[in-house]
């Protein structure tokens, strides 16, 4: 297995590439198997995450390619991936494949508007707390499908089609707002959907959804309108930028110090992680490029912040944020109030020398002068960019194992942080 090794200390300078956003990736590749016609995607990230998607997808029948490079292109191009899902040819998702990743359960609302029917396994554990599917089964439910669960296995069926309905989300769910836009794109009428997530990734699926031919008003806010299509059509969309990646590079930058150019970035995907960022001493400008970081030598202030459905500060940055208090002039507090047990980093982070106090869902962080490079172990994806965080500020050497959690989300981490002058390499074996 792969590992990381840094060597802490170096300040980053120069550009980083902005990937596209592999949270918008996954439910946009699911969005294909909508259509007889080709859904092409534009600057899709190369992840571990998008590959295993690939061949999920390819289970169910669609024919996926992936273009070559272009005439001016470079490896921080994403890729092209051309959809075509004409023949289903299977509507069961097995276990083996969607226990490697939950967004896979997805591919159920958009089989069921389809095909009439799917069949897939429930995601099973996860290493970042209950998350449960509830809330999909209650979409399908409301728009008219009958749900069995059997051996393990979400049975879903509606041979006569789904049915527009009224769906109101007792708590917000990117992931049951993902399979509410894609099954009700193809149900009969109109459906609204209350207490939606109003994350960016989904009003990016709403925008490929409009272009593929249905009906949708109000992504982005909390009711969205969706008038069904009969059958939806080609389309091609580019995949927006991944705003997780350039707040864990722009955390990189202000725990590292130096002066980073996140190239391709937009702002106002993370206002509330920026705004924090200007708090705690990094200073942020908006550029034609994207977005520049710059730390110099000043300590950093510590922050209160509780993680919180967008545009609230995003439970996906808040291990790389626990990183950078952990170095702050003072204590800082941190509360995740989205998933639970997701503070897997803090014993990792414990390691190289923070100090981390947990209280149900309310960690405090004491910063401290130093952190010392040791080896740790990466839990999940996002906990594991935390500690290569922590460790471009560590003194000595960190080697961070388990590393296939990295390659799941941060495509090239090494290169682009490398590129920057961090002392970082990929340790193969
Ligand atoms: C997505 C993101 C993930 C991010 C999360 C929250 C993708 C591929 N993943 O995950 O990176 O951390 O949003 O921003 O986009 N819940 C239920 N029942 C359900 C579904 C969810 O109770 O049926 C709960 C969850 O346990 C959690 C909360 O709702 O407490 C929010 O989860 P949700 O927004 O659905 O997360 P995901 O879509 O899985």
């Amino acid at each position: 297995m792969d590992r990381i090794r840094i060597r802490g200390g170096r300040a980053l300078k120069g550009t980083i590439p902005i990937s596209g956003a592999k949270n918008a990736a996954l439910p946009l590749m699911i969005a294909s198997l909508l259509t007889e016609e080709t859904l092409v995607l534009d600057n899709v990230p190369r992840l571990a995450d998008v590959s295993l998607l690939q061949h999920i997808l390819s289970n169910h029948g669609v024919d996926v390619t992936v273009s070559g490079k272009r005439a001016g292109e470079n490896e921080n191009t994403g890729q092209t991936l051309q959809l075509s899902a004409r023949t289903i040819v299977d509507t069961t998702a097995p276990y083996h494949l969607v226990s490697k990743m939950r967004a896979s359960f997805w591919v159920i609302g958009p089989l069921v508007a389809r095909m009439g029917e799917a069949r897939v396994s429930m995601p099973g554990g996860c290493a970042i707390g209950i998350r449960p599917v509830d809330f999909h089964l209650d979409v399908l439910r409301a728009l008219g499908a009958e749900i069995d669960i059997e051996e393990g296995y979400v049975l879903a069926r509606a041979p006569k089609g789904l049915k527009g309905a009224r769906i109101e989300f007792p708590k917000v769910s990117v992931g049951a707002t993902h399979t509410a836009l894609m099954a009700a794109s193809l149900a009969r009428g109109e459906t609204v959907i209350e207490n939606a997530a109003r994350e960016p990734e989904i009003v990016d699926v709403a925008a490929c959804l409009v272009k593929m031919g249905a009906r949708i008003e109000g992504a982005g806010s909390s009711t969205i309108h969706i008038q069904g299509a009969k059958h939806l059509r080609a389309a091609r969309h580019p995949v927006l930028p991944d705003r997780i990646e350039t707040g864990t590079y722009a955390m990189a930058v202000a725990m590292a110090g130096g002066d980073v150019v996140l190239a391709g970035a937009r702002a106002e995907l993370l206002q509330t992680a920026l705004d924090l960022l200007r708090k705690a001493g990094a200073e942020i400008t908006v550029t034609n490029e994207g977005i520049r970081v710059r730390r110099d030598g000043a300590g950093l202030a510590p922050v209160e912040v509780a993680t919180a459905p967008f545009p609230g500060f995003p439970t996906d940055l808040q291990a790389q944020l626990m990183a950078l208090m952990s170095r702050a002039r003072g204590t800082s507090r941190i509360t995740e109030t989205i998933f639970e047990n997701r503070f897997m980093h803090v014993q990792e982070l414990a390691r190289l020398g923070a100090r981390i106090h947990l209280d149900g869902e309310t960690a405090t962080i004491e910063g401290v002068e130093k952190l010392k490079g040791a080896p740790v172990m990466a839990t999940d994806l996002r906990a594991s960019v935390s500690l290569v965080i922590a460790a471009l500020a560590a003194e000595g050497e960190t080697m961070v194992h388990r590393v296939y959690h990295l390659d799941r989300g941060f495509e090239r981490l090494e290169q682009k942080l490398a590129h920057c002058g961090a002392a970082i390499e990929r340790v193969a074996g």
